[in-house]
């Protein structure tokens, strides 16, 4: 059985981009039984950057209720809340007092963070501690991340690596991180890489008449009605035939090269092939941020199980290294 872990950051509410390009994703490799998937709102790092105590949980509360909406199975899995486990931050001391003060000098991350943030505390620099704290805690074989964080994995065997042989006994399990080269990148409303920071993302739990504002939004050229278009390169095709079945696609790319078919018929079909994709999934979302003692009851079961297999891990810490 391979333990599978990853952290979610809890930065707002989770667009197309994070669900095509990670959540669901995420979500198939944990119905492998031969998995064991242990996936958590990292609310704990997201301090280094967000001080907005309600946005905190806001967002939280829309991250879980996005992955549950798409169905992550939290009776044979594992979601729940980093800072719902405080042990880690004790982890977070021990690993501290072991991880070398140059090499976090050179972690890529904090570089680039440093140079564009106005705000570089000190929790931004330790940052990937934290993160190894979150990996070694519960003994993870696996854990999946992007290109940026692979890093930060490598800190963490590291660590493991250390501790193990400075007390020469196993105390941690070595974990490996798993990067997935080919993920698509989804574009956003104007093209570039969906994303937060350019604010060109679509947010498929909106109201359908914020969601048709946001489709109405996505940049085209001004080819007119009539005339024939090229849907290799319009910004609305690009979506839709990340969403749409083969025939769907097929139809609409015959009805861009045929003309007489504008791109406000073009938005107008993605709309509707957004709500229909995700009727389930919007539904079951509105229901859940509407019921945030379900979402903390779900929270709390999942913290329980980190918990349980966090706490022996800890105890071996604590013993080898004499406390
Ligand atoms: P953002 O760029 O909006 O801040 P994050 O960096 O928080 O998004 O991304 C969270 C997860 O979603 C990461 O695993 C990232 O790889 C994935 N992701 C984000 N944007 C995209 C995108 N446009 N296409 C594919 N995957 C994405
Ligand atoms: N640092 C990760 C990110 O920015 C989030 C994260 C926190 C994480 N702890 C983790 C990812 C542990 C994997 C494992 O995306």
């Amino acid at each position: 059985m391979a333990r599978i872990l990853t952290g979610i950051q809890s930065s707002n509410i989770p667009h197309l981009g994070n669900l095509l390009g990670a959540i669901i994703p995420a979500i198939e490799m944990s119905k492998d039984p031969a998995n064991n998937s242990i996936y958590f709102i990292a609310d704990l790092h997201s301090l280094t950057s967000i001080k907005d105590a309600e946005f905190r949980r806001e967002s939280r509360y829309a991250v879980a209720a996005t992955w549950l909406a798409f169905g992550f199975d939290t009776d044979r899995n594992i979601l729940f809340k980093q800072s719902a486990v405080p042990e880690v931050c004790e982890l977070t001391w021990y690993l501290s007092c072991f991880m070398s003060y140059q090499r976090l000098q050179l972690a890529h991350s904090f570089k680039d963070k440093s140079e564009n943030l106005a705000d570089v505390n000190a929790g931004l620099f330790t940052y990937p501690v934290l993160m190894a704290a979150d990996i070694l805690m519960y003994d993870t074989n696996i854990v999946p991340v992007g290109k940026d964080q692979k890093q930060h994995v490598e800190f963490t065997r590291d660590l493991a690596e250390k501790m193990n042989h400075h007390y020469q006994q196993e105390i941690f399990v070595v974990p490996q991180e798993k990067i997935d080269e080919n993920v698509m990148v989804i574009p956003g409303t104007d093209g570039r890489k969906m994303s937060k920071s350019y604010n060109n993302f679509i947010n498929i739990f909106l109201p359908e008449k914020e969601l048709k504002k946001t489709v109405m939004s996505i940049v085209t050229d001004s080819t007119p009605l009539e005339a024939p278009k090229n849907p290799d390169t319009d910004n609305v095709f690009a979506l839709y035939k990340l969403l749409g079945t083969p025939e769907q696609v097929a139809d609409i790319r015959a009805k861009y090269l045929a003309g007489g078919f504008g791109y406000g018929h073009a938005k107008t079909a993605l709309l509707e092939l957004i709500l229909d994709k995700f009727k389930e999934q919007r539904d079951a979302y509105n229901r859940f941020m509407n019921d945030k003692a379900m979402l903390e009851s779900e929270l709390k079961k999942g913290a329980d199980k980190a918990r349980a297999i966090g706490t022996p891990v800890l105890d071996r810490v604590r013993k080898a290294t004499g406390f």
